[in-house]
């Protein structure tokens, strides 16, 4: 679970209540109730990125966020030529892995420091339900909200390796790209965030998660992504550079668009 209750964020009215989203259905968790088992759904369109190795058991190589009904957003870096990947979707007993069919990266991604966004499209079509959601993307660039603190999963590793990390809550705060600019030697964008969080004990590093924060539209909360986590597990670097959406997004929508294929809907038993 990536967010416990106690922590108290601040939730922005927005006045962009009209943008249009990429799934209308996105961005919310509902209570489960099978029988007398009520408990919040965290993080719905949590993806874990999977690549298969010569053994043929899958291990972890990123994170992702479901996005659309047939994909997932993630990191560049994340994909390489012939490898065979995987998304899993949904927690526990409701965990689905799909066959990644095809990948997608910006093709100028070598320019930015080598982590861009990229997108993994997935069959059959994702049945939304409690556990496994899309997070909102909002359409419009413009649209996007001036989000200066951002809610993220950080990780404490266990000892018995990548798949048990523990994911917790971190709450990031933006600040001047100078930082980063001074800290890392480079020459940052819009395209990138600066951020930097007060949890001296996490690390916000888990290459293709989604920095997010909760945002009301017309009156209902929902989850809207705006940064992708760039560094991988074996970095832990307080504050960081994450990949800023909005840049992405017209190339998200061009890929979605010209991309998306008609296929049968997939039978839940
Ligand atoms: C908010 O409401 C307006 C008007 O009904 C609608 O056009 C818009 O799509 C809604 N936005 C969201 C995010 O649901
Ligand atoms: C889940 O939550 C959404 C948003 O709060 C609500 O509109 C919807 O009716 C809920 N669905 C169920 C099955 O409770
Ligand atoms: C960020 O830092 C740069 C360089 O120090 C400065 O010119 C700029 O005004 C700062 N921006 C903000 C929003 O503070
Ligand atoms: C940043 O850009 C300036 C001007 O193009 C260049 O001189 C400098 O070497 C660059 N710094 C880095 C770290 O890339
Ligand atoms: C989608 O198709 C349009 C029109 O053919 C093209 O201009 C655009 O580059 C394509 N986008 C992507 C991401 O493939």
């Amino acid at each position: 679970m990536y967010f416990s209750q106690s922590v108290l964020f601040t939730i922005l009215l927005w006045p962009g209540a009209m943008s249009q989203l990429l799934e209308q259905d996105c961005g919310y968790t509902n209570l489960t109730v099978h029988g007398q088992d009520a408990r919040p759904v965290s993080n719905p369109w949590k993806a874990f990125i999977l690549k298969y190795n010569v053994e043929r058991t899958a291990d972890v190589v990123c994170l992702g966020t479901l996005i659309h009904k047939q994909f997932v957003l993630s990191a560049a870096r994340c994909i390489a030529r012939n490898q065979v990947l995987a998304v899993r979707l949904g927690e526990y007993s409701t965990a689905k892995t799909f066959l990644v069919t095809r990948s997608f990266r910006d093709k100028n991604f070598a320019a930015d420091y080598g982590i861009k966004a990229a997108l993994l499209q997935i069959q059959p079509d994702v049945q939304f339900n409690a556990f496994i959601r899309p997070i909102c993307i909002i359409t419009d660039p413009a649209e996007v909200p001036d989000v200066k603190t951002f809610r993220a999963a950080g990780w404490k590793k266990t000892a018995s390796g990548a798949l048990s990390i523990v994911l917790k809550p971190v709450e990031l705060t933006e600040v001047n790209l100078s930082v980063c600019n001074n800290m890392y030697r480079r020459n940052l964008t819009d395209d990138h965030i600066c951020a930097e969080h007060q949890n001296e004990d996490t690390c916000v590093s888990l290459t293709g998660g989604p920095l997010m924060q909760k945002v009301d539209m017309n009156g209902s909360l929902r989850y809207v992504q705006l940064g992708i986590i760039r560094a991988g597990v074996s970095e832990c670097r307080n504050p960081a550079v994450y990949t800023r959406l909005s840049g992405y997004i017209e190339y998200i929508l061009g890929v979605v668009s010209n991309y998306t294929v008609s296929s049968a809907p997939q039978i839940l038993v």
